[in-house]
């Protein structure tokens, strides 16, 4: 059988989700009207094998405990649990930790996904590359720009064999453009006795091993001793520690997805991932969304509790959530409007987030500039500066009437009386 693992992270992480992060766990922020990682397990639903998915993280224990509640109700077939890590143990360590749990009934493979990607998780096809190479290990690749590349684990692979020949995470100079994912399909006789071999290669070496980061891990990197606590503590990270060694194997592959990739690290990229969904359910399940009409320019999504005003135009890649309220005559276009928020008659949001309950007044205008079409930032240079190209509001924010406010981050509770640009309003 084929088990599943999705890598939470934990509340120490995803700063760069805030402010929405300050008000929930980005995993359960909701895109396309469900949160991140219910789109995971959609996913997951479809590949006839999985029964179980584990949740590896470390949120505090109640935090998943409502989604796992409904998610066991939407998809019977799964058995879904929460695994917490008493501290972050990075991607590997998390995986280590649990390894009983994970073995438990004898999977012969296992799916670890990144929470924080948006993708189409092509799972059938990578499952098929796998049992039809004889695979250790296979990987989800997309390309991106190569400006973008070292953002991200690259690969530099055999394109006729689909071979990973080499991988390194976040390379200083470029080596390719095929880039990791945050998709593996693992053989579980492989992964866990590779992360052993790190762990021991480690502990013989203490202290003499450095990694590159651009997330500032240096100060979860705990060198190792040679007692057996200190190993336990260990940060061990896949991409760094386990997958450059699996590259050796000759039984590590690359499956490339043409289809459409985001990571969701900013809060500025919910919007893209919101689009992304949602026009992919426009294309498989258009029953789920609001029909298109004269004031509706799908795809767009709106909760059955809210109140929109059949004059105000909506869309496209608009998602509206529970309770919202919309005036007459506003206009809603690439954003997400969170539960409870207000958007007054004749109010303009465009490639926005309305935090929960907040208020945007009569004629008011809240603007981000649209990130353009592949792009992998959420950040643009305005006057020398840089900004966030999305407009945020966190929970409780109210923008006055007529008030003008444009690429602006805005912490919660705050209202906005005067017309602001390319602040974070404090
Ligand atoms: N359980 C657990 N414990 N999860 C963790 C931990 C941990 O200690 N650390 C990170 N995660 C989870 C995060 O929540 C996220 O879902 C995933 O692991 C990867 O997060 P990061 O470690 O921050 O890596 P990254 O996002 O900068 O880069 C990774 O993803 C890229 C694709 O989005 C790498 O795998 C890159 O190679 C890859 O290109
Ligand atoms: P399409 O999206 O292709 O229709 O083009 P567009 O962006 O030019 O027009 P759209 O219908 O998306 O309307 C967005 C424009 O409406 C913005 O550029 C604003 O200038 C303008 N607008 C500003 N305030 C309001 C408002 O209160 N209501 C409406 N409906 N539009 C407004």
């Amino acid at each position: 059988s084929t088990k599943a693992v999705i890598l939470v992270g934990g509340p120490s992480r995803g700063t760069r989700f805030r402010p929405l992060s300050l008000d929930v766990p980005k995993p359960l922020f909701e895109v396309a009207g469900h949160p991140i990682i219910h789109h995971c397990l959609k996913a997951l639903a479809k590949v006839p094998d999985v029964r179980e998915v584990i949740l590896v993280g470390y949120y505090d224990e109640t935090v998943f405990r409502d989604f796992i509640k409904d998610s066991v109700k939407e998809f019977p077939q799964f058995r879904i649990q929460y695994l917490r890590e008493y501290t972050a143990l990075g991607t590997a360590g998390g995986l280590y930790h649990f390894r009983d749990a994970i073995l438990k009934g004898k999977p012969e493979r296992c799916f670890v996904l990144n929470a924080d990607v948006c993708c189409s998780f092509p799972l059938g096809e990578m499952l098929r590359l796998f049992e039809e190479k004889d695979a250790e290990a296979v990987i989800l690749g997309t390309r991106v720009g190569n400006d973008a590349a070292t953002n991200f684990g690259c690969i530099v692979s055999d394109s006729h064999t689909k071979r990973v020949l080499h991988y390194v995470e976040k390379p200083e100079s470029h080596i390719s453009n095929l880039i990791n994912s945050g998709v593996y399909l693992f053989a579980t006789e492989c992964i866990f006795p590779a992360i052993r071999s790190a762990i021991k290669r480690r502990t013989m070496r203490p202290r003499l091993l450095s990694y590159p980061s651009s997330d500032n891990l240096e100060s979860s990197f705990v060198a190792a001793g040679d007692d057996d606590e200190s190993e336990k503590t260990e940060v061990l990270r896949l991409e760094q520690d386990i997958l450059s060694d699996l590259a050796d194997s000759n039984r590590f592959f690359v499956h490339e997805t043409k289809d459409f990739w985001r990571q969701i690290k900013t809060a500025g990229s919910a919007v893209p991932a919101n689009a992304l969904y949602l026009q992919k359910a426009f294309q498989t399940q258009p029953e789920e969304l609001t029909p298109p009409s004269a004031t509706i320019v799908p795809p767009v999504y709106i909760h059955p509790t809210a109140e929109v005003d059949p004059t105000a135009k909506l869309g496209p890649n608009v998602s509206i959530g529970p309770r919202v309220v919309v005036g007459a005559g506003a206009r809603v276009k690439d954003s997400i409007v969170l539960e409870d928020a207000e958007i007054r008659h004749d109010a303009c949001v465009m490639h926005s987030i309305i935090g929960w309950s907040s208020r945007v007044g009569a004629w008011a205008r809240v603007e981000g500039t649209p990130i353009p079409i592949g792009s992998h930032s959420t950040s643009i240079v305005k006057h020398g500066i840089k900004v966030q190209s999305i407009t945020i509001l966190g929970k409780e924010c109210g923008v006055g009437d007529e008030v003008r406010v444009q690429n602006c981050v805005c912490l919660p509770f705050k209202e906005l009386k005067r017309d602001v640009a390319n602040e974070v309003i404090m």
